[in-house]
């Protein structure tokens, strides 16, 4: 993808501009994103390199980590090709990256075998096994998801014991495009949070967890803050790319907290909601407060003494793009078509279980459903179902974090879906609450990672940093409907159970 310029990019905060440049490079799942902010925070330009997933098997879903270094590659060689000036003056390098796949890497640092990601479920006999082990929810203060470190390495022990055997170091994805920049084994707290490894409260490795899987600490790499220095780039890269000064990388973050770093969501009870392929709802705490019984997420912040929690829903803006699949129109048409009045809840319910839920219920097996379908149920019916199916499962993630101690009043709406005002005013009244829509601009995990490398290589304050983008439109809501939602909800909230032992696939 060509280097985008962004002629409309706004300036944060309240620094005192450093001279440099900084560079945050996103690993997603679908590309590499590479984003160059000025000292001003002001977005300089970005390009990307495209990523496939490979699925051998049904439930597999699997990388190759040289493609990470090549689609980097890609997106560097184009920022160079279009702002060759400004990345010659990069200081600091922060890193975001999806979280949770295994690269397992031989004494020679030779990747063993493609990386098994965050979206693979093979290994959920192997969670469902560690998470029968009381210490893994009371040290990591997490559920073990078939989606998370841990239990892929017991999967891999179990059918590819020479792989296993062979395994000296264990990496996250964007932690091994880091050996790649500065030569080292290193991960910081968000991402390591995410793996069942770690004591998330005190913020290290766990002898006890490791051991619980057949792991060793020397196979884990080395730990530092989101906001610190994790080493210097590679001199050989520095020179490819222009850059002539020291660059640092900043230990950076797994994607949420790197996003949460980008909007601001950093201080406790700020939170953010995004409406994606998969769903999130995002709150940054100042203390630990995990919940593993309902499923709330509770892993480190990227700032030092910081946390988070977040629900997480799998299918968000992918069950509308379902149903406009299987209804041969697009998401926006479906959406265009409702804007106006918002409507209480009741024409269809839906569960949006397309692939298995994570929020409140941890089950990678259940499916989607539809209730309440009459002769008189048309397109236009289904689609509030979906968009009200998908706010509840939201109001979901609302009370399994007000179960864990939290509070919020508002959160800022991202994501493709947050195109949709139906949509937002639709969340706004299922979770009573506000929902502010950020003014136009790239607020995402890449921004955040570019703020942790300006953070650690210029030593700022981090909150002078993370500041909140301006707020375009808020949608409150509306107490007339409120009663409605309500009952819609407790209605949604029936359907699991009566439904869990029935509609199953295999995970
Ligand atoms: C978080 C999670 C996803 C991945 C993919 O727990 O699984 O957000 O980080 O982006």
């Amino acid at each position: 993808m060509p280097a985008r310029r962004h002629p409309r990019a706004r300036r944060h905060g309240s620094l005192t501009a450093p001279p440099g440049m900084y560079l945050g490079i996103d690993l997603g799942t679908s590309g590499v994103k590479a984003l160059l902010v000025d000292g001003d925070q002001k977005i300089v330009g970005s390009a990307s390199g495209a990523l496939t997933v490979s699925r051998p098997h049904p439930g597999w879903s699997e990388q190759e980590p040289a493609h990470w270094i090549a689609a980097t590659e890609t997106a560097l060689g184009e920022l160079k090709a279009h702002f060759g000036p400004q990345l010659a003056a990069v200081r600091g390098i922060g890193l975001s990256g999806q979280m949770h796949g295994a690269t397992l890497l031989d004494a020679a640092d030779q990747v063993l075998r493609p990386c098994i990601l965050w979206n693979d479920t093979r290994s959920h006999r192997e969670a469902a096994e560690l998470d029968a082990d009381p210490r893994f929810r009371e040290l990591s203060g997490n559920i073990v998801f078939p989606g998370f470190t841990a239990p892929k390495l017991v999967w891999v022990r179990n059918h590819e014991p020479e792989v296993f055997a062979g395994t000296a170091r264990v990496l996250l994805p964007k932690d091994y495009l880091r050996l790649w920049l500065i030569g080292e084994h290193v991960s910081e707290m968000s991402d390591a949070a995410g793996t069942s490894w770690l004591d998330v409260g005190r913020r290290a490795w766990s002898p006890a967890l490791l051991d619980a899987s057949g792991m060793r600490a020397e196979q884990m790499p080395r730990l530092v803050e989101g906001t610190e220095v994790s080493g210097r780039l590679r001199r050989e890269l520095a020179a490819g790319w222009g850059m002539t000064g020291e660059v640092v990388v900043a230990g950076g973050a797994g994607d949420n907290a790197a996003s949460a770093v980008g909007m601001g969501s950093v201080r406790a009870g700020a939170a953010f909601i995004s409406i994606g392929t998969s769903g999130v709802l995002f709150a940054a705490n100042a203390s630990y407060l995990p919940n593993p019984a309902s499923a709330v997420h509770a892993f480190c912040h990227a700032l030092p003494d910081a946390w988070h929690q977040m629900g997480v829903i799998l299918s968000a803006t992918d069950s509308l793009n379902w149903l406009a699949g299987i209804t041969g129109t697009t998401a926006q048409a479906l959406t265009d078509a409702l804007e106006g009045e918002l409507q209480p809840p009741g024409g269809g319910l839906f569960l949006p279980y397309l692939s298995g839920e994570r929020t409140p219920h941890n089950d990678a097996a259940i499916r989607g459903a539809f209730a309440g379908l009459g002769h008189e149920t048309d397109r236009a019916a289904l689609t509030r179902a979906v968009v009200e199916g998908v706010a509840f499962a939201f109001r979901d993630c609302l009370e399994a974090l007000k179960a864990a101690g939290t509070r919020l009043e508002r959160a800022v709406a991202v994501g493709g879906g947050s195109r949709s005002g139906y949509w937002l005013k639709t969340i706004a009244t299922a979770l009573d609450m506000a929902v502010d829509l950020p003014a136009e601009g790239d607020f995402g995990a890449a921004f955040g990672a570019a703020r942790l490398g300006l953070i650690a290589a210029e030593r700022a304050d981090p909150l002078a940093v993370c500041t909140a983008p301006p707020v375009a439109r808020s949608f409150m809501p509306q107490p007339a409907l409120r009663a409605a939602f309500e009952e819609g909800f407790q209605r949604y909230r029936a359907f699991y159970p009566a439904i869990r032992n029935s509609i199953t696939r295999s995970a």
